[in-house]
């Protein structure tokens, strides 16, 4: 059970969490506090400690030293204690999947997946880190014109420093270890700021690195407001690299930041393409998974389809059908629509809905919310003037989008500020092909629905979606930076022989 157990000194009192810092569990000295709302309840669930900014500098400064130690610590070390974190974590995966039911609604079968998938997430990146971080490179100075061959260049990967990682509330345990994994192994220090809701999730995820016994000082977690902390952790000195994934936050984030690398992986409004030629029940069933699953707050979640005019009804009465299908309820149940995180996002997903009413968009189930809680709903004959045409809902409401060419959809996706991830359906791999190379995203996915994983692909944005590029070896290497050492030698060489 959360907070019990092995993770029993994480907790101060009742439901009231501490942050970590120096390889302790600590009060906050701003006696303060900061609620974590369940979605399901809509009461306080958890509490966690609303640290101060003074708290915010000695954790940098912790860092900062704990790092240049970490960075002389053998590769294959630092590998063995992230394989050793991974397997506590994913032994502990019942009490972390229990908070991510109660903070952020996420099913509970869904909720025990993201551990397990963040504990694989973590041995691989362990491997991949040996792999790449012990490889360099050899160069020689007479291919570039004017020079002898009198200079031998050495290149090493070397860590940044401290790396800020801020995760999001719908992936706290999963997109934070994207971020710790590889700084850890690539040799820096970590400074997390948890989402408010997932932040409990989050510290029980930190407890199972302490428990690997990672150096003091070397990973830390704050709690707090955004408003007392956020801009200060993101602008501070100390920190040398952010990896930031959530919203329209990350924007600002990118504005203000100093000269430091950046990763960042923001919103988006995938378009599910689909052609005459698609296999429409495959269509569906992907439609269903990538739209609808942990209801529809997915950053890769399908947005908008745009589907040829000559077999959208044939398509929209499948996924009707398929819709009607889907179990709705708390996530303790495991159904497939859950309570989204919070009043105010229910509130913003009411928003387009009602807009879409206005201007006339097909409603092909009846609009229902009980608190935090709104029925999955299908928008047929949606134009490019609504609302929902264009902003990401975050939640179980997808549109459709009538097309009469091919052209008219990659325009449709391309107007997007998003360009985060795509799919296309059809059975013409030719065209799917120049489909893809013409949506100006990230990722195009063929005949499947747009996702992250595998962890180890490729994942970036472009546009408004982000910066940089994700998936484990990216960001490995992204959190170094090349090291040269040049020999020169005495000129000219001589001869042998
Ligand atoms: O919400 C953003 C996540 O990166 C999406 O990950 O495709 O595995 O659901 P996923």
């Amino acid at each position: 059970m959360a907070g019990t157990g092995l993770f029993a000194e994480i907790l101060d009192g009742e439901h009231v969490y501490k942050y970590y810092a120096d390889g302790e569990w600590k009060k906050s000295t701003s006696g303060k506090t900061v609620a974590i709302i369940n979605p399901t309840t809509r009461k306080t669930q958890y509490k966690v400690q609303a640290c101060s900014q003074e708290e915010v500098n000695k954790v940098m400064d912790l860092a900062k030293t704990a790092q240049k130690l970490w960075a002389k610590t053998p590769l294959w070390k630092r590998a063995e204690l992230l394989h050793k974190a991974a397997a506590i974590l994913k032994e502990h995966k019942a009490p972390i999947a229990e908070c991510l039911v109660k903070e952020i609604a996420k099913p509970a079968k869904d909720s025990v997946t993201e551990v397990v998938r963040s504990g694989d997430l973590v041995s691989y990146t362990a491997e991949e880190g040996v792999r790449i971080l012990g490889e360099g490179k050899f160069l020689v100075s007479d291919s570039f014109p004017g020079n002898e061959r009198t200079k031998y260049c050495l290149t090493s990967k070397i860590p940044l420093g401290v790396v800020l990682a801020i995760p999001p509330f719908n992936y706290p345990v999963n997109l934070a270890v994207s971020k710790i994994a590889p700084a850890l192994i690539a040799g820096n220090s970590i400074v997390l700021k948890p989402p408010t809701q997932g932040a409990v999730s989050c510290l029980h995820m930190v407890h199972c690195f302490h428990l690997a016994g990672f150096p003091k000082g070397l990973i830390n977690c704050v709690t707090g407001k955004g408003s007392e902390i956020g801009d200060f952790l993101t602008m501070h000195p100390g920190v040398n690299c952010i990896s930031f994934t959530g919203g329209d936050t990350g924007i600002a984030i990118s504005k203000k930041a100093g000269m430091i690398p950046l990763q960042m992986e923001l919103g988006g409004k995938d378009a599910c393409i689909v052609l005459e030629d698609a296999d429409l029940d495959l269509v569906a069933a992907n439609i269903i998974k990538g739209g609808f699953s942990y209801s529809g707050q997915r950053c890769t979640a399908v947005k908008v389809v745009l589907v040829m005019e000559s077999v959208a009804d044939s398509l929209v009465e499948k996924v009707k059908a398929k819709v009607a299908k889907l179990t709705i309820g708390p996530p303790e149940d495991d159904c497939d629509i859950t309570p989204v995180v919070s009043e105010s996002s229910a509130n913003y997903i009411e928003g387009l809905v009602k807009d879409a009413k206005e201007k006339g968009a097909t409603f092909c189930q009846e609009y229902k919310r009980e608190g935090n809680l709104i029925w999955p709903l299908l928008l047929d004959n949606v134009r490019p003037d609504m609302r929902i045409a264009w902003e990401e809902p975050f939640g179980p409401v997808l549109p459709v989008l009538r097309i009469n060419s091919v052209e008219e959809g990659i325009h449709h996706c391309n107007a997007s500020n998003f360009g985060l991830q795509g799919c296309v359906f059809t059975k013409d791999i030719n065209k799917a092909m120049l489909i893809s190379d013409a949506m100006e995203t990230g990722t195009v996915q063929i005949n499947s629905a747009p996702a992250r994983g595998p962890d180890h692909f490729p994942f970036q944005g472009i546009k408004d979606s982000g910066i940089g590029s994700q998936g484990i070896t990216n960001s490995i290497n992204m959190m170094t930076k090349v090291k040269t050492t040049v020999i020169n030698l005495p000129t000219p060489s001589y001869t042998m022989g």
